[in-house]
């Protein structure tokens, strides 16, 4: 039991946090048959290709200010009952527009979610503005320009979610040009389902305080001294690890290896429907599976406080909580 435990997430895409129920009923709206993809509770994909499909086309639901805004406020109230002081989350403005949303609609509707979350539960939340891989770059630019000029307050990050398989952080240097002197916190994926080439070339091209899982650095042990010298900051998900059959189980999972080397570690649910987790459950992970003490939790939660994208007065609030 982790309920007594403060929590802190700074990785989930709130596209990805569609309930299936939630998802069944917006296309029930919308008149979209997703049968194919929902199966009781569960999302129906089998590999990290027809996951992003999945989630894709779970997203393309969401086409109103007000959906979004339900969205974010059962997201974060379903955490802060798990314990959540606060949530960071990634939004996609080109899966807005896709569903056709403007960017600015989106971030409203968003925006109103965190803000009805805070005044029901308390908990305090922040929006990372993503663009996306598998997506082009020049649709990068776009997004970056658009969360630079900072349309919502709660916009404070920039990063980079899709297929990590697809070119190089090279092609996109230019996008988190635009967000780092925007004065945006900068974080990315890799290290996810490619490998240490991919985290170097991260580093390189983006120069991120924070890296979405970046587990796959355990591969490489000069890289892993790096990330613990450099205190670069891992968003892990290990529910989604294992769900996306990174490692078979929770026994091959890098986090207590990562953790032993020295390097800075959060807890995080990614897509919970997707992966059958939640905050709370990944929590219950670190300590059931990895058995890290009451101690150590709190120790992720001050790390995810520590390095998160929000301004210092507002931080020390949160950490005061702890
Ligand atoms: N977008 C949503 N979930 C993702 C994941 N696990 N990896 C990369 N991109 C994503
Ligand atoms: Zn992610």
């Amino acid at each position: 039991m982790t309920r007594h435990i403060p929590k802190a997430e700074i990785h989930c895409h709130i596209e990805g946090a569609a309930p299936t129920d939630l998802v069944r009923s917006q296309a029930q709206k919308y008149g979209v048959d997703m049968d194919h993809l929902i199966d009781g509770d569960r999302f129906v994909w089998a590999d990290f290709t027809s996951f992003l499909e999945a989630y894709d086309a779970a997203a393309a639901l969401f086409r109103t200010e007000e959906d979004y805004a339900l969205l974010a406020q059962s997201y974060l109230t379903s955490i802060a009952e798990e314990g959540a002081i606060y949530s960071e989350v990634f939004i996609s403005p080109d899966h807005a527009r896709l569903a056709g949303l403007s960017p600015e609609a989106y971030v409203n509707g968003l925006g109103e979610g965190i803000a009805r979350a805070r005044e029901s539960h308390g908990i305090e939340g922040r929006l990372i503005v993503t663009c996306v891989r598998h997506f082009d770059s020049e649709a990068a630019i776009d997004v970056a320009r658009f969360a630079a000029a900072r349309p919502h307050p709660f916009i404070t990050g920039f990063g980079m979610g899709g297929d990590e398989r697809i070119g190089s952080h090279a092609d996109f240097a230019r996008a988190f040009d635009i967000a780092r002197d925007a004065g945006l916190g900068i974080t990315t994926h890799a290290g996810e389902v490619a490998g240490p080439d991919s985290v170097r070339d991260a580093l390189e091209h983006v120069r991120p305080t924070r890296l979405g899982h970046g587990v796959r650095s355990i591969e490489d042990p000069a890289l892993v001294d790096q990330l613990a010298q450099e205190g670069i900051v891992l968003e892990v998900c290990p529910g989604s690890n294992v769900s996306l059959s990174l490692y078979s189980g929770f026994d091959e999972h890098p986090l207590p290896a990562l953790m032993e080397a020295g390097v800075r570690v959060t807890l995080n649910s990614d897509d919970p429907p997707y992966f059958a987790t939640s905050l709370g459950t990944e929590y219950a992970i670190a300590q059931d599976a990895f058995g890290l003490s009451d101690e150590e939790l709190l120790k992720t939660t001050r790390t995810a406080l520590e390095a998160a994208f929000v301004d210092e007065e507002t931080r020390s609030q949160l950490l005061a909580k702890l």
